[in-house]
């Protein structure tokens, strides 16, 4: 089959190539002419495991390339997937929806057979049913363009193996679709033989799915940090707590981990988009609750900067802090709301030096924080150190060698932001070890 994706961002070139893996023939679209060049030349903007492997091998075997003329990619195909970003909008909580409606603004009117726009971008309920009759306004006399929302749950870091193995796919249609779910299912054929469960809906329900999903998980992290709180009050471990809970296989253990707390481009935006949509809609009290989720997730950071500075005596002024992570999750080096670099802000305000390395978000990073100093690699970063903080559990820093490491620092002061180290091989290493949510580990040798 032959589809486009408009939005080469991080989930529509993912999509892109991701359908182009299938055997389909895709067309990436966008408006920013050097992201269309980068891509053509087969390389990623960002990084994602996986993904300039998958891009490459379809590029070169002409199922996949990407042009910024909406008439093109009009022309090419039937199946038109939406993949362009919705993020916050600038003081305020709702989503900031103009990308999605340029998109159909634009490429409805130019299409000349019957087609089917399927959505992907995270939107708040209501969206596309209004996308669905102002495409049925915009297109040509006789032209049938069903509006339908296909909603993504990919994971960055995992994004490829998500889009090619999903857990489910939602299809939400409009009341009276004739070409959504035949032409989906086409699509997806593949996947589906694979098993994977496909739940048709309405619109609106695919749109809460996904809002619901990233609601739910961004829930489970606060409570275990709201826990987290309480055992610092009471020197209880909190890890130990969190197995103990994830046995339960109602709980489960994933998505317990306490630390720092969630940021990224999804979780943060989408509970505040949630709640300013629910309050539109006449129904804000069903969400105040996540008023709280946000506040337990952004006291981490400042937790995070109180810990430290008790690590270090008392004050920052004058300390030197290496800070390793600054990605919002390892296997990425995206940094938006990234609460590792949040903290590397928050401490250098407080007088701190501060020394960041990450292994592939140092760009980004600079250009978000230019201030702070970036090392080279993990050692650099704790030359001579009061402090070293572990803010994201990079595969490299879970595996740091704490003896290695003891003859690079002023003080053998280690704190896990992300309970990833093995505390007592730590302690045994002559190191004190702090934790959110865990008592302080005293050295076990000197
Ligand atoms: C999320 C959803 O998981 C995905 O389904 C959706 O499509 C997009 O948003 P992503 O933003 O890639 O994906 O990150 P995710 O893996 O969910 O992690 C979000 C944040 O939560 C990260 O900052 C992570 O460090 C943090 N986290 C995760 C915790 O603090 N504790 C945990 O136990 C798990």
């Amino acid at each position: 089959m032959r589809c486009t994706v408009f939005g080469t961002g991080y989930l529509g070139a993912t999509h892109a190539a991701g359908m182009a893996e299938l055997g389909h023939e895709v067309v990436g679209v966008d408006i920013d002419p050097d992201k269309i060049a980068k891509l053509s030349g087969g390389e990623v903007p960002f990084y994602e495991p996986a993904l300039r492997e998958m891009l490459q091998r379809n590029i070169s075997a002409g199922r996949l390339r990407f042009t910024t003329d909406y008439a093109e990619a009009a022309e090419s195909a039937d199946v038109h997937f939406l993949g362009v970003g919705t993020p916050q909008k600038k003081g305020e909580y709702a989503a900031d929806l103009r990308h999605v409606y340029n998109v159909v603004d634009t490429l409805v009117p130019l299409l000349r057979r019957p087609a089917v726009v399927v959505g992907k971008s995270t939107v708040p309920v209501g969206t596309a049913a209004d996308l669905g009759e102002r495409a049925a306004a915009l297109a040509p006399a006789g032209i049938r363009v069903e509006v339908a929302w296909n909603p993504e749950f990919l994971r960055e870091g995992l994004a490829v193996q998500d889009t090619l193995h999903p857990d489910r796919i939602v299809l939400g249609v409009q009341r009276d679709s004739q070409l959504a779910e035949a032409a989906l299912r086409e699509l997806y054929a593949p996947i589906l033989a694979n098993g994977v469960p496909f739940l048709l809906t309405d619109l609106q329900t695919a749109e809460l799915v996904k809002v619901s999903a990233n609601a739910f998980l961004a829930t489970k992290i606060s409570f275990i940090n709201a826990i987290s709180e309480v055992c610092e009050a009471v020197d209880a471990d909190v890890t130990l707590l969190a197995d103990a809970l994830g046995y339960d296989a109602r709980i489960g253990r994933r998505f317990l981990n306490a630390g720092l707390g969630f940021g990224g481009g999804c979780l943060p935006k989408d509970i505040r988009a949630f709640m300013a949509r629910a309050g539109e809609l006449g129904a804000n009290h069903a969400l105040t609750f996540l008023r709280e989720v946000d506040s337990i997730n952004m006291r981490r950071r400042s937790r995070m900067v109180e810990l430290t500075t008790g690590a270090c005596g008392g004050s920052l002024l004058g300390a030197n802090i290496a800070v390793l992570g600054a990605a919002f999750k390892p296997e990425s080096d995206d940094v938006r709301d990234s609460p590792a670099l949040n903290v590397a802000g928050l401490l250098q305000l407080n007088g701190a030096t501060v020394n960041v390395y990450d292994p592939k978000a140092m760009e980004n990073s600079r250009s978000v924080f230019p201030t702070l100093n970036y090392s080279t690699s993990a050692i650099e970063a704790c030359d001579r150190a009061d402090a070293a903080l572990v803010l994201t559990e990079w595969a490299e820093f879970v595996d740091l060698d704490p003896e290695t490491l003891a003859g690079t620092v002023r003080a053998k002061v280690v704190v896990d932001g992300r309970n990833c180290l093995d505390a007592s091989r730590w302690r045994q290493a002559g190191w004190r070890v702090y934790a959110l949510g865990r008592p302080i580990g005293e050295p076990t040798a000197a």
